[in-house]
């Protein structure tokens, strides 16, 4: 069959995924314009989210072919910083869903000639982005620019400095779920450089609002202030924050983001944070480990528990985010009931 015309599966497959995109959740969602951060998001937003991604990931478990709803779309990744995961898994998501991509690569841009991200912007606007994900090593980033784009762009923040990464707390919400169903009540243990990790500060802020008991656990240099604010229990050492832990989140030491002297070494960090089989006894038997990556291996935890499937759920985070920016692309872009 000519891969032009679509064949009844994918017509089944395209109205169960548009059928998801018509709860209050996702209306609201689409009217927002812009992700920048999960503290944005109602509940309702949230399991609408959560509610396309589940139906997503069906359909590319099945068949990975594009499914023609997004066709008339043009998305751009536009990365100031480095990434494996978020940029594939971006890209994956929007052409699966049958729009166009164009990867930015930063270093042979009009960036290296001092471009700003406002220009670098609204060029590939001019060439027909409908939705701009940006990484940036500034926070606040992302809210700039999705206070300068004409109303029918939207932006998606994959990461800006420190402060939020919204897609991937989403992942992590979407992967807690598929184990254990309900995460209320359920407790996480936040452990490494929480200070200086967009990540956690995502999650923190999405999963206190879902009922999540967050526990956050760093050494005095790369514990952030204003945690307790954030509805968190902090902690300075690994017993109370492993205890009885239904999920367990390791952090990247940042180094890229640090300034000098945080920490007196990495093999002293590792003799008192590094995470093993043995140091996870304390947590519940049925605990999962989860990591954003990129993992050091040997540093926030030993490769034997990055690599032990009984434990690790690091793969299927990965796995998981193309479904979740499926449903997020999905949500944003669709002209049924738009802004658009
Ligand atoms: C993270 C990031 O870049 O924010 N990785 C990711 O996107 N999966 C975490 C990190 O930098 O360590």
């Amino acid at each position: 069959m000519p891969s032009n015309i679509s064949n009844p599966s994918q017509e089944t497959n395209r109205a169960a995924l548009l059928a998801t995109t018509r709860s209050d959740g996702a209306r609201k969602f689409n009217q927002r314009r812009h992700l920048i951060d999960t503290g944005d998001l109602t509940r309702d937003e949230v399991s609408s989210i959560m509610a396309t991604a589940e139906t997503a990931k069906h359909i590319i478990a099945r068949d990975k072919s594009p499914l023609n709803l997004l066709n008339d779309k043009v998305v751009a990744n536009v990365f100031y910083e480095n990434s494996t995961r978020t940029r594939s898994s971006f890209t994956l998501a929007a052409q699966t869903l049958g729009a166009q991509v164009i990867n930015l690569d930063i270093n042979t841009s009009s960036v290296t000639k001092g471009e700003t991200i406002f220009d670098t912007a609204s060029t590939l606007i001019a060439m027909g982005a409908d939705a701009l994900i940006q990484r940036h090593a500034s926070s606040g980033a992302a809210s700039q620019l999705s206070n300068a784009v004409p109303s029918y762009v939207s932006v998606v923040n994959a990461g800006d400095g420190w402060n939020a990464h919204p897609t991937q707390a989403l992942l992590d919400l979407f992967t807690m779920q598929e184990i254990c169903g309900n995460v209320e009540g359920r407790k996480l243990a936040i452990i490494g450089d929480v200070k200086h990790s967009r990540v956690a500060r995502s999650n923190i802020r999405l999963l206190t609002n879902l009922g999540v008991d967050v526990h956050v656990c760093a050494p005095p240099p790369l514990m952030p202030e204003g945690l307790s604010e954030m509805g968190v229990t902090t902690h300075y050492e690994l017993s109370p924050a492993l205890e009885r832990a239904d999920f367990v989140m390791a952090l990247r030491m940042q180094l890229e983001r640090q300034q000098d002297g945080l920490i007196t070494s990495l093999d002293d960090y590792r003799k008192i944070w590094r995470l093993d089989h043995a140091r996870m006894k304390r947590a519940k038997s049925t605990v999962r480990l989860f990591h954003p990556g990129p993992i050091n291996r040997g540093v926030e935890l030993t490769s034997e528990l990055a690599d032990d499937p009984s434990i690790s759920a690091i793969h299927l985070q990965v796995t998981n985010g193309i479904p979740v920016r499926m449903a997020v692309l999905l949500l944003l872009l669709n002209s049924e009931d738009s802004h658009r």
